[in-house]
């Protein structure tokens, strides 16, 4: 399958809340440092995201290479979203094999300074567009119980709940919640 957004690609522009510009792309090599940036300050705030650790460059040059290759082969669909320059977020949808071809995994995030500003409305209505293009069925997510903001975004684009692993997240000593959810195309 041919890539649904190239490397680099701009899908759209799109105003935030508080008026200033955002640009939704895919991603390309040179946006290793500023996704390497974005990602650890994700880790550092302890934002409710499967993945406490900081990457290293070495790390996130190997993910990013493997990403762009799934997306050159169609087995992924990749936006960031650059803000005054910086890359302010991204958002994915991962491909299952198989008899699972038509569904996909789904994730997104956001920098502290960018949230609350419709931006990440914004990547998930581009996901889903994109997805459909792409010939899939089924969007799947997993979320922290506890994250509201994101649960509420995703209600709003259409997923529902459709399972929990009771305590499948344990932060600091403390079960979380892990609840799945999902939306047809
Ligand atoms: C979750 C996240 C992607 C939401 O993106 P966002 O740009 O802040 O959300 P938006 O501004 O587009 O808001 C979309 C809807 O979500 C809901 N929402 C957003 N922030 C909210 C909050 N703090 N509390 C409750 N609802 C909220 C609102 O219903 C909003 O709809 P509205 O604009 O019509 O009122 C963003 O907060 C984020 O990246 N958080 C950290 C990383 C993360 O949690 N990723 C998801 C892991 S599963």
């Amino acid at each position: 399958m041919a890539p649904i957004i190239k490397p680099g690609e701009i899908y759209s522009r799109f105003t935030l809340k508080n008026g200033t510009t955002a640009v939704i792309r895919g991603p390309n090599w040179n946006d290793l440092d500023g996704l390497l940036e974005y990602i650890n300050g994700l880790v550092e705030e302890r934002a409710q995201i499967v993945k406490s650790e900081k990457m290293t460059r070495e790390a996130e040059a190997d993910w990013l290479g493997q990403r762009l290759s799934e997306i050159e082969s169609g087995q992924a669909i990749h936006l960031v979203a650059e803000v005054g320059g910086k890359i302010a977020g991204d958002a994915t949808v991962g491909v299952l094999a198989g008899e699972r071809g038509h569904t996909a995994y789904l994730g997104i995030g956001l920098s502290k300074g960018v949230r609350g500003l419709g931006l990440g409305k914004a990547l998930m209505h581009a996901l889903i567009e994109l997805s459909k293009k792409a010939g899939l069925k089924i969007l799947i997510l997993d979320v922290f119980a506890t994250n509201i903001a994101a649960i509420r975004l995703y209600e709003k684009v259409g997923f529902r709940e459709v399972g929990r692993i009771p305590k499948g997240i344990c932060r600091d000593g403390n079960y979380i919640d892990l609840v799945r959810m999902t939306t047809e195309l």
